[in-house]
């Protein structure tokens, strides 16, 4: 019921999602989405534009209320704990989407509630729904996942969102590569058990050629991530997407991007036309409604 780790996913039920999202998306130009009745609560003890509101968005197509918890503005400055802000808030709502700094935290928030949990990230550790409509992204982009060269290019130790996503790539037979400023790189573990696990070619790589590419994502340094600042201000020098990469890259490869972009996509990169993270931002709606209304059928 709840939906906190990418990895508790198996191939058929990403496939249903991805399947489920593509019906949302066509039923939304149609105007045609059956309303559902439920609130959904946002609990975001994090800063967030796109997860935020894509999935009040999404609550709202499905003709869903929402209410939103505001830790800035909550009990919580009052000293009320986790356990009790979530607790409550589960008397209020059907749904809880959450993002949190901590690790764990979304799991532990669905220990505590009877209402289905949505991770909407947590920590470095996962942000199921981004992998969702990552993975949605490139197929909706280029029509499949089998068989394209993906590669994944930015903070690789810290970003939530790069290591589920080399797993879904690599369980739908993509080929990855990997490519991080020094000391950001994939954790070797992760690397070794996608392989073992989907027999994929995954490759880690010093340098950014974008030339056998299908897909560039690209993400920014997570700086506050970092114990130390001045690393994190190291490991940004020099990390930029330039426009010469793009030049050299495969006719027709896309660059994706999860957002807030940086200074790793200059102003020529962003003007490219290979740049469809905006479009790729957009997927997040129909991803997300189809995320909300199996928990809530699965409620039933
Ligand atoms: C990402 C996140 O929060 O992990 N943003 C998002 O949800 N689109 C990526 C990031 O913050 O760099």
């Amino acid at each position: 019921m709840d939906l906190i780790s990418f990895m508790d996913l198996g191939k058929e039920e990403i496939e249903r999602y991805l399947e489920d999202a593509r019906k949302m998306e066509e039923q939304l130009k149609e105007g045609k989405v059956k309303k559902h009745d439920g609130i959904v609560a946002t609990l975001f003890f994090e800063p967030s534009t796109r997860t935020k509101l894509s999935f009040q968005s999404a609550s709202h197509r499905l003709g869903l209320d929402v209410i939103d918890f505001s830790a800035e503005r909550s009990s919580i400055k009052k000293g009320e704990s986790f356990e009790d802000t979530i607790r409550m808030i589960d008397n209020y709502a059907d749904v809880l989407v959450i993002r949190h700094p901590e690790e764990g935290s979304a799991e532990l928030a669905a220990k505590y509630a009877e209402s289905p949990v949505i991770n909407a990230g947590d920590g470095s550790n996962q942000h199921p729904s981004q992998t969702l409509l990552d993975l949605y992204a490139i197929k909706k982009m280029k029509g499949k996942i089998e068989g394209l060269e993906v590669h994944l290019v930015g903070d690789l130790k810290y970003a939530r969102v790069m290591r589920p996503l080399m797993y879904g790539l690599a369980m739908f037979g993509a080929k990855v590569k990997l490519a991080s400023p020094t000391g950001l790189g994939m954790p070797k573990e992760a690397i070794e058990e996608a392989k073992e696990k989907y027999g994929a070619e995954i490759e880690e790589t010093t340098k950014i050629d974008f030339s056998t590419a299908d897909v560039a994502y690209v993400c920014r340094v997570q700086e506050e991530r970092f114990a130390n600042k001045s690393e994190a201000e190291e490991a940004k020098k020099g990390y930029t997407i330039k426009p010469g990469y793009l030049e050299a890259a495969k006719e027709g490869m896309i660059l994706l991007h999860p957002l807030p972009k940086r200074d790793e996509i200059p102003p020529e990169v962003a003007a490219s036309p290979q740049a469809r993270y905006l479009e790729q931002a957009r997927c997040g709606v129909p991803v997300r409604m189809a995320i909300i209304k199996k928990i809530l059928e699965g409620r039933k």
